[in-house]
């Protein structure tokens, strides 16, 4: 048989497109529809049409008018990056090290709550992913079976708002607890001691215990309400009915483990230079994703008086609006040590479980490790200060 040479060029093309050497399979897109996301917001949009919209607010709204929340993206626009040419970059290393740890890279996943909302059995879906991963985890809690099974991630700190400081009792069995399961941190949360209001939430009547288990719906898709639900309000005048922790009570909480402390929440250089007094081993630069108390300005703006402030006393890390690469470049520039995520692993998680949250953790890595190749840096501790500067700001004037 004689083949037309537009035959033999069709059959050329079949043939390499098969070939798994080439690899010419995967541009087809065929195979993992979690692959043609191309990046984070990508499955920011997947999440939102998979969610119960209820879920989807409660996991996207800010405090308020949410200024802060627009801050925490809008602010990355006025710092600029200053590449570095001709550096040799075939290889890049992201690894560096917190607390007397290695870190596989500088991303680590905060503390989020109501995870049911987005996911089944959420918070170890995302242990598991932190595990897969190599990924420092914030934990809420609840994973002790999964760390019971030897699987659990290596590097893990356990969040709290505080309570289980109210008692020498209430404390000693918090800290020992964690000792025993091979917890490598305590983070205290400090921005939280009363919840702000979350206009979303409170105009979609949301119960936040719902989270614990999953949205009710009828079959016409109404929301049910069981005798007991509390749905979010405008109307109550703050109250605790236990005293807040205060400096005293952290103090009392180092005092009682040998685990690092961690204060999550700081935006200011008088409470990162308290923090360090108070012999705290690591602050968090937060506004708690925008959903606290509003008007703060971004964390990426609040960074560098933290940085100043701690004077290479203890690390410094930040959360808040990081998406990209480049966003994470620049706060690495500005003296952090580390960048953590809210949003983006919990829209990998609703889109996938842990398949996703591992992805995420994924496009950001690759995305930070091709934006330092191409600012010519090829390790983290080459990053520095001169690799960023304030757009229309004089030299040394901010
Ligand atoms: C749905 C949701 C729940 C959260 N719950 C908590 C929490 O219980 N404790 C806490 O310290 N921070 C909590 N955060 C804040 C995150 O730890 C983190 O500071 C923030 O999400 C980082 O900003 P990003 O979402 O823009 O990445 C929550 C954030 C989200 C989005």
């Amino acid at each position: 048989m004689t083949l037309t040479r537009r035959q033999a060029f069709s059959n050329l093309l079949r043939f390499l497109l098969a070939s798994p050497l080439l690899g010419a399979q995967q541009y087809l897109g065929a195979a993992d529809p979690m692959m043609d996301l191309a990046n984070v917001f990508d499955f920011a949009r997947l999440a939102r049409s998979k969610l119960d919209p209820v879920a989807w607010d409660y996991l996207d709204e800010g405090g308020k008018d949410e200024v802060s929340l627009r801050d925490n993206r809008e602010a990355f626009n006025r710092l600029v990056l200053r590449p570095r040419i001709l550096k040799d970059v075939h290889q890049i290393d992201l690894s560096t090290s917190l607390l007397s740890k290695k870190l596989h890279y500088p991303i680590f996943i905060c503390p989020t709550g109501g995870k049911n909302c987005f996911y089944r059995n959420g918070e170890e879906e995302v242990a598991r992913a932190a595990a897969a991963s190599n990924a420092l985890l914030v934990t809420s809690g609840g994973i002790e079976q999964f760390l019971a099974s030897g699987k659990g991630p290596k590097n893990w700190w356990q969040y709290t708002l505080g309570g289980e400081l109210r008692s020498k009792p209430t404390l000693l069995n918090f800290t020992e607890k964690l000792e025993d399961l091979g917890c490598a941190g305590i983070c205290i949360t400090v921005d939280s001691m009363l919840v702000s209001h979350r206009e979303r939430s409170i105009h979609n009547k949301f119960v936040r215990e719902w989270c614990d288990k999953e949205i009710p719906r009828d079959t016409q898709d109404h929301l049910i309400y069981r005798s007991g639900d509390l749905p979010w309000r405008t109307d109550v005048y703050p109250e605790r009915p236990f005293p807040t922790p205060t400096w005293d009570d952290v103090r009392r909480l180092r005092d009682a483990t040998q685990l690092p402390v961690i204060l999550k929440g700081v935006l200011t250089a008088e409470d990162s230079e308290r923090s360090v007094r108070a012999g705290m081993s690591a602050i968090i630069v937060s506004n708690h994703g925008g959903r606290q108390l509003d008007h703060v300005g971004a964390t990426i703006e609040a960074l560098p008086e933290c940085v100043q402030a701690a004077s290479g006393k203890i690390p410094v890390l930040v959360d808040g609006g990081f998406r990209r690469g480049t966003d994470i470049l620049k706060a690495l520039a500005l003296g952090a040590t580390a960048i953590g995520i809210g949003r983006p692993y919990l829209w990998g998680l609703s889109c996938f479980g842990q398949r996703g949250v591992s992805r995420i953790l994924d496009l950001m890595r690759i995305e930070l490790a091709l934006d330092m190749g191409m600012a010519g840096v090829a390790r983290i501790s080459e990053i520095d200060r001169k690799l960023v500067r304030f757009r229309n700001c004089g030299e040394g004037t901010c």
